[in-house]
């Protein structure tokens, strides 16, 4: 239970929040929720509100979440950057041994880190292990996702400076800063931004057909690099058919363009594998890590390239060609660090797997059951995915199609919150919620949520349960709030 505040604290209209009362609880939750309004991104808070979903939620344990009132919900959302919950054990007593007892300079920019040396190195030998070619590759650090892919995208364009494309997927989210942001095809998010990085081509998922056929149209040294996420994940967990990362991988070789793999969210054993990549026969010349890098709790990225890829870019008097502050800093990189040996400790990939098979076959189940609710279910490892139908059932024109499948997932989500699992939403994908919980999470938390979403289904036996079930005050004011959003959406996905 929260520790409710000893008073409530009025914040002065032009005063300061001491950290203290944030830490000791007395900026109230309904404070909190009114300034992060105010300030903060106004709309999403609202759509959240909406819905009782705006938080803030509190830590009940690593696995589990409270909200003002107390109530408790098991937390498998985080969009698979929290691989050990919420401020975990493992890594607080680390970083309370780190903060008494680290003297290595805290942003090593200029100079060599005990911490970023011992980091990569890990890095590297975990990527050799799988895929000898890597040995002697070499790590750009960064502090997120989206700057790993901007990193990688420079690399690749500095590798092959004449070719001017670069090659991604259809409902592939790579990121929203201006590079990836053009590899992330999706109009609902590069809408006002045209012209973005020029050459951004877009080729269907798993379709190595397709690809290849781009490729030749525009000429295969016209091509930097293509850009592939093993398994989609804000796609709306997609996951490709046999052969097509391998024949990817082969063919690209063949013609000299560069893979990127970016493993953002698959890596490092949320899809059940160390690297989904390597799992699924691709051996590609850059890989981007980032999400659980920083085991929740610091925002860490990397993109791992190969040696002669490296040295092209940052080699000679070129060393600051690409540079940030953050990358490599002491506490990132230590949290990192103890984040990869507690993965490779617990064998958390192999875990996440096995796990995974389990809560795969129970919602296999469940969509046998309520077929009128679930339209599909799918997943690997702990990325597991519920793809609904839609809460209306006639043909709809576009625009309006859109809203409501993406109402949808919203109410999907709202339903599920109500019955003790908080869940994902997919940033390029309608209809699609999914479950990403802690790797290691114990069975018994797991096997209490897949209950959780067993009673959802129970209470929404079918999709226009999840509209019946909403009171209609909430679906006015939702409706409301899509009818204000900008009419350009993302292109369905069926
Ligand atoms: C595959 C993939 N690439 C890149 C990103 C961007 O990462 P970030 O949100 O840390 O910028 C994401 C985020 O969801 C992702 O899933």
């Amino acid at each position: 239970m929260i520790q409710s505040p000893e008073r409530s604290l009025a914040v002065p209209p032009d005063g300061f929040i001491r950290a203290d009362d944030v830490l000791e609880g007395r900026l109230s939750p309904a404070e909190a929720r009114a300034l992060d309004l105010r300030h903060g991104n106004e709309e999403l808070l609202h759509g959240l509100d909406l819905l009782g979903l705006a938080g803030p939620f509190f830590r009940a344990g690593p696995w589990e979440l409270e909200d003002e009132r107390g109530v408790r919900r098991i937390n498998a959302c985080g969009y698979a950057a929290l691989p050990f919950g919420e401020m975990p054990p493992v890594l607080t007593e680390f970083m309370t041994r780190f903060l008494a007892h680290n003297r290595a300079m805290s942003l090593p920019q200029q100079s060599s880190s005990p911490w970023r040396a011992a980091l990569q190195t890990n890095l590297v030998r975990l990527l050799a292990r799988e895929l000898p070619s890597h040995a002697d590759s070499q790590v750009f650090f960064c502090s997120s996702g989206t700057e790993a892919i901007e990193g990688a995208m420079k690399f690749a364009k500095a590798w092959r400076p004449k070719a001017r494309h670069f090659i991604s997927f259809a409902s592939g989210y790579h990121g929203k800063t201006y590079g990836s942001l053009s590899l992330t095809p999706n109009p609902e998010y590069q809408d006002l931004f045209s012209p973005l990085v020029p050459g951004a081509l877009t080729s269907p998922y798993g379709d190595l057909e397709a690809l290849q056929k781009l490729v030749r149209r525009v000429g295969p040294d016209s091509v930097i690099a293509v850009v592939v996420e093993p398994i989609q994940g804000e796609g709306g967990v997609n996951i490709p058919g046999r052969g097509f990362l391998r024949g990817l991988g082969e063919f690209c070789r063949q013609h000299g363009i560069v893979v990127i793999a970016d493993e953002i969210q698959t890596g490092l054993g949320r899809t059940g594998h160390w690297f989904e990549s390597a799992a699924q026969g691709l051996d590609p010349d850059i890989v981007t890590l980032a999400k659980p890098l920083g085991g929740g709790l610091v925002a860490v990225g990397a993109t791992i390239v190969r040696a002669p890829m490296y040295k092209r870019m940052l080699g000679g008097l070129s060393s600051k060609r690409h540079s940030n502050t953050f990358g490599g800093g002491a506490l990132a990189m230590a949290v990192g660090l103890r984040s990869l040996e507690y993965l490779i400790e617990r064998d958390l990939p192999t875990r996440s797997r096995l796990l995974g098979e389990q809560g795969l076959g129970q919602l296999r189940a469940l969509a046998g059951r309520f077929p009128g609710l679930f339209q599909e279910v799918r997943g690997q490892g702990l990325l597991l995915a519920m793809q609904f139908r839609p809460i209306v059932g006639l043909p709809l024109p576009g625009a309006l199609r859109e809203i409501v499948y993406e109402g949808t997932a919203i109410l999907a989500l709202r339903e599920l919150h109500r019955a003790g699992v908080m869940a994902n939403l997919s940033l390029s994908s309608k209809r699609v919620v999914r479950l990403s919980p802690a790797l290691d999470m114990p069975p018994s938390i797991f096997n209490e949520m897949m209950d959780r979403v067993e009673r959802f289904a129970q209470i929404n036996p079918t999709s226009r349960h999840l509209l019946t079930n909403t009171p209609p005050a909430i679906t006015a004011r939702l409706a409301a709030f899509a009818a204000s959003k900008p009419k350009k959406r993302t292109p369905s996905d069926g």
